[in-house]
């Protein structure tokens, strides 16, 4: 097999046509597919009308998964392997605990000693306008800051959170918010990482970092912002207009995303994501 590819934006991302991930694949079809997720930062599937367990099954390929021990709020009742994304009330009607998941610029599991390789995030249902997803290409990012920003940085380490911005407007983002904490304390990353597979260097920040080791918040949140506000310069975006039945899969380690929260939210927005397992990166330290 050659796969064909159809690139979705400047920055990053392709399309992969004519691929069925639920067949049978040898080793070197997935090595192809594989080739393009490093070359491109993120793989679109389409009309993968596939089960809970064939997107396990498909996502093992990229690597171990995780079980979702950070997170156990969020984690599909009988499938560990699966982070639901809904903004489905709970049978009791109360909101969703991962109704607001992912609405602020992030790197999968950046608050884990062991960050995430990659995610595949497949869309069961999505509004009729909105809730798109924004990408940024962390390798553009980092080649085009100065030498001297690349300096100034090549040493630092941020501190990232567990936790969303925008909690549930109750008492159970409250909880939920103390429980992550207590599960998740904070991790240090450096904000330059070298892509372990393709050797090239990428901006590891985002809107998780409290605050950079050795800085106080003040000092360090211009800094913070000032890159998240590079990063997700419109030229380094990609941005993804769901449809049912897509996956994406893309690479943490050289891009971060953000969930759009502009849709009606009556109407259904879910999700189900895997999460592969990375290779330590960052080490537990103070707030
Ligand atoms: C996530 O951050 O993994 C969820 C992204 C989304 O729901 O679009």
């Amino acid at each position: 097999m050659t796969i064909k590819l159809r690139k979705l934006s400047y920055a990053l991302g392709a399309e992969v046509l004519d691929v069925d991930v639920s067949r049978p694949m040898s080793e070197q079809q997935f090595g192809e597919i594989y080739r393009a997720f490093l070359d491109n930062n993120i793989l679109l599937f389409r009309n993968q009308s596939i089960s809970r367990e064939q997107h396990i099954e498909f996502s093992r390929r990229f690597g171990e998964l995780d079980r979702h021990e950070a997170l156990p709020r969020d984690r599909h009742k009988t499938h560990p392997e699966l982070l639901m994304v809904t903004n489905e009330p709970k049978a009791d009607g109360s909101p969703s605990d991962t109704k607001y998941t992912g609405r602020q610029w992030h790197s999968d599991m950046s608050f884990t000693t062991a960050p995430s390789l990659g995610s595949l995030l497949r869309c069961y249902a999505c509004p009729d306008v909105g809730g798109d997803t924004l990408f940024a290409n962390m390798y553009l990012a980092y080649e085009s800051l100065s030498d001297g920003m690349k300096k100034l940085i090549a040493d630092l380490h941020g501190i990232h959170l567990s936790g969303t911005r925008k909690l549930a407007n109750d008492d159970s983002g409250v909880v939920r918010a103390e429980e992550q904490k207590r599960i998740n304390p904070p991790v240090a990353q450096p904000v330059v990482r070298v892509h372990p597979e393709t050797g090239r260097k990428a901006l590891y920040i985002g809107e998780k970092v409290k605050r950079f080791e050795g800085m106080t918040e003040e000092e360090s949140q211009p800094l913070i912002d000032y890159l998240v506000a590079h990063a997700t310069r419109a030229e380094f975006v990609y941005r993804h207009p769901w449809r049912k039945d897509d996956i994406l899969a893309w690479d943490n380690r050289c891009t971060m995303h953000q969930a759009l929260g502009d849709f009606d939210e009556t109407q259904l927005r879910h999700m189900e994501r895997t999460t592969v397992l990375g290779t330590p990166s960052g080490y537990v330290t103070a707030a």
